[in-house]
């Protein structure tokens, strides 16, 4: 039977390299998009005019997020599998000591924390119709407290340490239901995090994508850690 999957950030970076590769597994994928001018998306419904459903989506909008969910139920009942990957990285890491802009914080929660967790309000049913059922966060080292060595960029780090414990508590009451959550760091990638590719990254989008995907294709244990490295590595949190 045909899997579906749902990406959101899926214009460029790891969510392209994410749905590229689902495609290719015969997946048919719900595609956020969020960078409508960004053609790479819209040249692979050429390849895969049926399997692939561009659905825009700001994760951070409250009303585009329930638009997106409806254009989904309209075209599938269920969902195997969710990946909350959109994020933002804009520059502005200053210390305490420095001028905090509480307006880009802000932004960050409303995307990288709550985002996420609209995202998942939207599908919720669909996904637990899902044959596979599973749940993938999008998180980083960053969120990481015990590995924590920054003295600033609080908005980041905190967003998604807060999505960390998000996933946290989704794992916990989702395991009954038989939904398996993972709360993955990708690596450094080589993408458009900060708005320009980063050539200093040390993980190409496609490798990071490959071992999420492997991921999700074995890890099946409910109770099994949750906050990994995209090579399957335990994160401390
Ligand atoms: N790159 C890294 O080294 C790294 C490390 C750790 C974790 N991560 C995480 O990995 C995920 C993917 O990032 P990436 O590296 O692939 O970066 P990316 O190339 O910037 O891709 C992120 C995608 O999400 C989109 N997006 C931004 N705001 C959105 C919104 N409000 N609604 C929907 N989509 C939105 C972006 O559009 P725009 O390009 O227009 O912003 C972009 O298409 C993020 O959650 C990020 O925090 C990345």
């Amino acid at each position: 039977m045909l899997h579906t999957a749902y990406i959101t950030g899926a214009d460029r970076g790891l969510g392209l390299a994410l749905t590229k590769s689902l495609l290719c597994r015969g997946y048919q994928v719900f595609a956020g998009s969020y960078l409508p001018e960004w053609p790479e998306l819209s040249e692979l419904m050429s390849e895969y005019p049926v399997n692939l459903v561009i659905v825009p989506l700001d994760v951070s909008d409250d009303a585009a997020v329930s638009a997106a969910a409806a254009l989904i139920a309209s075209h599938t009942e269920s969902l195997d599998l969710l990946i909350n990957n959109a994020g933002i990285f804009p520059q502005h890491t200053p210390t305490i000591l420095e001028d905090l802009d509480f307006e880009i914080i802000k932004r960050l929660y409303n995307t990288n924390t709550l985002g996420p967790l609209r995202v998942t309000h939207s599908v919720i049913n669909l996904l637990l119709k899902g044959q596979l059922k599973k749940l993938v966060n999008i998180s980083s080292e960053a969120g990481s407290i015990s590995a924590n060595h920054r003295i600033g960029n609080f908005g980041y780090t905190m967003s998604k340490a807060a999505l960390n414990m998000q996933s946290s508590i989704l794992q916990l009451h989702l395991k009954e239901f038989g939904v398996k959550v993972l709360n993955i760091h990708p690596g450094y990638v080589r993408s458009y995090m900060s708005g320009k590719f980063n050539e200093d990254g040390t993980v190409e989008a496609v490798d990071s994508a490959a071992g999420i995907l492997k991921l999700v294709d074995t890890e099946v244990d409910l109770n099994g850690p949750l906050y990994l490295d995209y090579e399957g590595n335990p994160m401390g949190w």
